[in-house]
């Protein structure tokens, strides 16, 4: 199905289950630990040997030399693999770094071997006996010095007006420099993966966003036909943006698997994931502001730095200052750093998530400096067009909505906007907000919809649900497209032998995923009317089909055939002629120290305007789960950079900090009641992401409220505020 034009009425509008705040289908398996991850599938490989990698202990070099003999005579071991006998690998088309390192090492913690034996812990000790040499040369590893040399960055300017002029013209100028840290995604399950060979064929077990990308990049590197891998990946315990692409575990399960001729299991152990893996880089960001005394902005610019690898991408951090403020000025620029630190790449929110935790301090800043109320000084600055192309409307923009209605609900009224003003014993307390903004992107997805003699739906599609609430979103359209009640559908997902899907990124997944199967539903109403005799437009209900006055049940129509219909739902340019985005308002209250600058988080408040909400109760999990990142990033989150030996010093879950249940206080989130049929014939659009967009710069403006301090450079730890 094309989907060109905006949508009309069709039979998701009806919202008997789309929309109602079911329970996750899948939350009982995951809370009583019997939803089986890639891991622990003991069921299909109960003679699985076990794999541990060997990371590199070099940023960047080569191996001089591997001496395996004291690993390969240790107890329990069955196969060594490395470069050397790994066969000739490709590279996928997602990965910067390579997989498996030698003779060249691109960076630390790149895998150099996996050590298989019967056990996890013979593996692990093995490993330990493993001599690699390195002969390591020098690498860049200082974003700050990388930037103001210079050398070998690459700039990505868009410009709208003349913004230097304007700028130097404003009555009201600001200028300013923040700073972001790396953060690594943390997700709660680490990457893991089973692997076994039949003959040719390779079936993996593992932990995927995204099914599709994983099994072409698989097939890629190891230089087999895409059909003869078979990927499976049902259950996700988290992922970020760090399962987006194919990584070493998958890679080395299956090589090892191969060499070792028996399935085997691959986990990284979490000291590797952080180094190993892909990371959020980090940025520099320089904001100027330009306005009148008014308060109406003039000129904007807003420039990014960031590294990565030869050949990545930079962190793109002025995505939503292309489109969040008016201002007929303007310049945006990313540029990239060539760094040999780990592969940087996407992490939830990509660009806006580190430019929204910029660009809302500044604008917080410049509100200061003209006297204005920082929501008025928002408002004032609204815009219903893409500013760079005034033709282009937004297919839907209800910001200024977003922020009168946290404001009204939060008590925003109550805040006074002199800094450092309220004392409750020894705390200062402050409140801030900040504007949410994320672009929606759809994505090309397709389903397979099976209807069988007992009348029971079931729903094939290689989506993914990393805890998103796919398999509930995705059983709510097809119960509402087909007239049956929920307890009916069956959803499968996650495997490479189903239609192609969206996949689970960029919080393109719910919208996407759910219209492929709107469209594969459709297709089966059709065939459905058509073999009992009924007109097209009959109706769909209680587990009926009726028209004319006849009815039958769904089951009958089936009979002994049942059917089987695949569809996709394929976008055309309604992208390219609205520009689609999300938006919302992010409020916190903290509460300072006054002695010890320790920050607590009192309330938080976040208000979203994102299309039609799919389901209350997933959406809003999805919304409190990024105000909680959104607390890590702007308190807590920071990759540490050894700059002379070129790693991320705390690679594991204790070094690396992220918040716990003490550290989050009561959320409210509200919806605000949209629909955009722009956006798909579902109305929806992408929150996952939106909801943590704009939640640091709130923590940090409501600092910065209680106590006077203006920190720029995250995250806002204690020792910056004494
Ligand atoms: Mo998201 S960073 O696209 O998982």
């Amino acid at each position: 199905m094309k989907f060109d034009t905006p949508a009309t009425t069709n039979p998701i509008d009806q919202l008997k289950v789309v929309g109602q705040p079911v329970d996750r289908i899948d939350g009982p398996f995951k809370t009583t630990g019997t939803a089986p991850y890639a891991y622990e599938r003991h069921d299909v490989a109960p003679d699985a040997a076990y794999g541990y990698v060997v990371g590199a202990t070099v940023a960047k070099g080569r191996i001089a030399s591997i001496d395996q003999s004291r690993a390969e005579a240790a107890p329990g071991v069955i196969a060594i693999v490395t470069a050397r006998n790994a066969g000739k690998l490709g590279k996928g088309e997602k990965n910067i770094a390579r997989l498996l390192a030698g003779p060249n090492v691109e960076h630390y913690h790149q895998a150099v071997a996996l050590v298989v034996a019967e056990t996890f812990e013979q593996a692990r000790s093995a490993a330990k006996l493993l001599e690699v040499r390195y002969e390591s040369t020098a690498g860049k590893y200082d974003l700050e010095q990388a930037r103001s040399s210079g050398a070998k960055t690459i700039d990505k300017d868009k410009k709208v007006g003349d913004f230097n002029s304007a700028f130097a013209r404003a009555e009201v100028q600001l200028d300013q420099t923040y700073s972001t840290p790396d953060q690594s995604h943390a997700m709660m399950e680490p990457h893991a993966t089973t692997a076994m060979w039949r003959g040719e064929r390779l079936t993996v077990w593992t932990s995927s966003q995204m099914v599709d990308w994983f099994a072409s990049d698989l097939a890629k590197t190891l230089g087999i036909p895409k059909d003869r891998v078979h990927l499976i990946s049902p259950y996700i315990g988290g992922g970020f943006g760090g399962k987006l692409f194919l990584r070493t575990d998958v890679l080395l399960a299956a090589l090892g698997a191969r060499i070792a001729q028996r399935p085997v299991k691959v986990t990284l152990q979490r000291p590797l994931i952080a180094n190993n893996t892909t990371h959020r880089p980090a940025t520099i960001q320089r904001v100027r502001l330009g306005a009148s005394k008014s308060g109406e902005i003039t000129a904007i610019a807003h420039e990014s730095w960031s590294g990565n690898l030869p050949g990545g991408e930079p962190e793109e951090a002025t995505q939503q200052t292309q489109f969040l403020y008016a201002g007929a000025h303007r310049l945006t620029g990313t540029r990239l750093a060539v760094l040999d630190l780990p592969e940087g790449n996407s992490m939830r929110a990509p660009g806006e998530a580190p430019g929204m935790m910029v660009l809302e301090i500044a604008i917080d800043e410049m509100a200061e400096r003209l006297g204005m109320d920082p929501i008025e000084f928002r408002v004032r600055n609204d815009t219903q067009v893409d500013p760079s192309k005034p033709e282009r409307r937004f297919s839907q923009r209800r910001l200024v909505e977003c922020l009168r209605t946290g404001a009204k609900e939060f008590g925003w009224s109550e805040r006074s906007a002199k800094p450092a003003s309220r004392r409750e014993g020894d705390a200062w307390i402050g409140i801030g907000m900040a504007a949410a903004f994320r672009n929606n992107l759809v994505m090309k997805s397709g389903a397979r919809v099976l209807l069988d003699n007992r009348g029971i739906v079931t729903v094939q599609t290689d989506m993914t649900d990393i805890g998103t609430g796919s398999y509930t979103i995705i059983a709510q359209t097809a119960a509402e497209m087909l007239g049956v009640p929920l307890d009916r559908v069956v959803v499968e997902l996650g495997d490479s032998s189903f239609p192609v899907s969206a996949g689970s990124g960029g919080q393109w997944g719910a919208n996407s995923s759910t219209s492929g199967v709107y469209a594969a539903c459709m297709k089966l109403r059709e065939a459905i009317a058509q073999r009992a005799g009924f007109p097209a437009d009959a109706e769909f209900a209680e587990g009926m089909v009726r028209a004319g006055g006849q009815s039958r049940t769904l089951a009958e129509i089936a009979g002994d055939k049942g059917f089987s219909v695949a569809d996709s739902i394929e976008f055309g340019d309604l992208d390219k002629r609205y520009q689609q985005s999300t938006f919302g308002a992010h409020f916190v209250e903290v509460a300072v120290d006054a002695y010890t600058a320790e920050v607590r988080v009192r309330r938080m408040l976040s208000v979203c305007a994102a299309g039609r909400i799919l389901n209350p109760k997933s959406a809003r999990s999805q919304v409190i789960g990024a105000m909680t990142m959104g607390v890590g990033g702007a308190l807590m989150e920071d990759l540490a950079v050894d700059k002379r030996k070129g790693f991320f010093v705390n690679h594991d879950l204790a070094a690396y900090e992220v918040p716990v249940h003490a550290d989050i206080p009561h959320m409210q989130v509200i919806f605000l009641d949209e629909t955009d049929p722009i956006s798909s014939p579902m109305k929806a659009k992408g929150v996952g992401e939106l909801g943590l967009c704009g939640v640091g710069a709130a923590v940090a403006n409501a600092i910065y409220n209680a106590t006077g301090v203006r920190v720029r450079d995250y995250p806002v730890t204690l020792d910056k505020l004494l």
